[in-house]
């Protein structure tokens, strides 16, 4: 170890160093770099090596190995290699099911009962825009549950953003996918900054958990209706998954819900589960039921429709004619195309779209491509309703015209390739994840991607990385 100052690293951070950490950051944390994330993972150890004064990766790897302060330091690595994305009612389907179903699902159950009691748990959630998101959701679904034992436990293994959770500051861009009327109700504008009010604060009980390490036999952890661990796993291999999933299983009461990110699936992971579709939203749940095995085939992982908090019939099976009509999964509010006409235009096929009239948007659409046929934008949103009225071929075509107008189209790709997917046909679907790992290892981690929402190019990447284990252990 060098005695003092920070230091420029001209080491050369070899394979077998790459292959050491990244092995001893998967055990410590779950969290798996394939090797086009070497430079990623090389980014946050050099940050740490000029500041520990080591001369070398090598040096550095030993001393998290054998020293005594171990612990601390990987606690400083992992505060480095955590993507903490996340925002307020991220994803809007999602709590749209929880306020219209779920939680009346789990009161009802309740209400008779001598103690009353909902049990939720957010793991992995980052700066607490998620639990937050929850006990807001909570209050707005029943604003007086005085009598009532309601938990709200938020977990995460970053000690640097529960601590941020706690504080309760956000920025306006936190709470981009909320409601103007509960920014209103559950923040104090400060400065530049949203304070969360310490009623919602409160209801949320913060601790440090790691997935991979800690035990899931604690009380807080005991009797669980509700489980969000949403865009967490994807960044786990599979087995890992596997295995958290499983004890989450047993965590959960029966009857008791799953909630995932939207590029995420248990198909190959488990099949324990159910699958519940809502409008725009599938989430799982544990039930004695049996579980068909077509529920298990993976979806188009596209970000929503921005309908923000949509009010939809409570229902948790849904008819074939209503699933026709449900188009999940679309980012109608990118920026359209240059032609004014053509923004109008597709601005009013997208409120059709939001508006469930799926028909109707179509209609719109088809007029907007016939007039402008280089009109990607139309061509996406015409895939995706394609897609979600179960017309395959239909919606490869039009996520072809989007790649043929633009080759750097990823979303298009990977929309493709879970076409192929839901068809079995695991070759084809393979090559489409290949093109989208081809473009995706060209961008920053943290860009944004074409036609998406909130899918950030790391995040899209790790999605489709995670389809080709699954498509190459299908094939094995
Ligand atoms: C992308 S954020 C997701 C936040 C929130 N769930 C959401 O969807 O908005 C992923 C979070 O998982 C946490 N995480 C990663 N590995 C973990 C582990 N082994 N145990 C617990 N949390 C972990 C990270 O620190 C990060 O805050």
């Amino acid at each position: 170890m060098r005695d003092t100052g920070p230091m420029e690293h001209p080491a050369k951070f070899s394979d077998d160093d790459f292959i050491l950490f990244r092995d001893l950051l998967s055990q410590e944390t779950g969290i798996y770099f394939s090797h086009d994330r070497k430079q990623h993972l090389q980014m946050a150890l050099d940050e740490r090596l000029s500041q520990g004064r080591y001369e070398s990766y090598r040096e550095y790897y030993h001393f998290i190995q054998s020293h005594p302060k171990r612990q601390e330091e990987v606690r400083h690595l992992i505060e480095l290699i955590t993507v903490g994305e996340t925002s307020f009612f991220r994803n809007g389907p999602h709590f749209a099911a929880l306020m219209n179903t779920v939680l009346p699902e789990i009161m009802e159950r309740e209400k008779n009962k001598p103690r009353k009691t909902i049990r939720i748990w957010s793991a992995g959630c980052s700066r607490g825009s998620e639990p937050y998101s929850i006990a807001i959701a909570l209050k707005e679904t029943a604003p007086s549950l005085h009598d009532w034992d309601i938990s709200i436990f938020a977990t995460d293994i970053n000690q640097r953003v529960l601590d941020l959770a706690r504080d309760g500051f956000y920025a306006l861009r936190d709470l981009s996918h909320m409601p103007e009327e509960y920014i209103r109700r559950y923040f104090h504008k400060n400065d530049q900054h949203y304070q969360l009010v310490d009623q919602i604060k409160k209801c949320v009980k913060f601790g440090c958990h790691n997935l991979v390490k800690s035990s899931f036999r604690i009380p807080e952890l005991r009797d669980l209706d509700i489980i969000f661990c949403r865009n967490v796993t994807i960044y786990f291999d599979l087995q890992t998954t596997k295995r958290i999933v499983e004890q989450f299983y047993d965590c959960l009461n029966d009857g008791g819900y799953l909630f995932i990110g939207h590029a995420e699936t248990l198909w190959q992971i488990t099949d324990k589960y159910a699958l519940m579709e809502f409008p725009q939203a599938y989430i799982y749940k544990k039930t004695k039921e049996r579980m068909e095995t077509k529920s298990l085939s993976p979806f188009a992982g596209v970000p929503e429709i921005p309908l923000g908090i949509v009010r939809p019939e409570p229902t948790i099976s849904i008819s074939p004619e209503k699933k026709n009509r449900i188009c999940k999964d679309a980012d109608l509010r990118k920026p359209f195309a240059a032609h004014p006409q053509a923004k109008t235009r597709l601005a009013q096929a997208t409120l059709l779209a939001n508006q469930a009239q799926y028909e109707e948007a179509i209609r719109q659409l088809e007029g907007i491509v016939k007039d402008d046929s280089l009109c990607q934008e139309a061509y996406y949103l015409l895939g995706v309703l394609y897609y979600n009225a179960g017309l395959y071929d239909q919606a490869v075509a039009q996520f072809r015209k989007v790649i043929y107008i633009d080759h750097g189209a990823a979303l298009a790709y990977f929309n493709l390739g879970n076409i192929y997917l839901h068809q079995k046909k695991m070759s084809s679907a393979q090559k489409e994840f290949e093109n989208v790992r081809r473009l995706l290892e060209k961008r920053r981690p943290e860009e944004m991607v074409e036609f998406s929402n909130d899918f950030i190019a790391d995040y899209l990447l790790r999605a489709c990385e995670n389809n080709l284990a699954k498509i190459a252990k299908s094939l094995v």
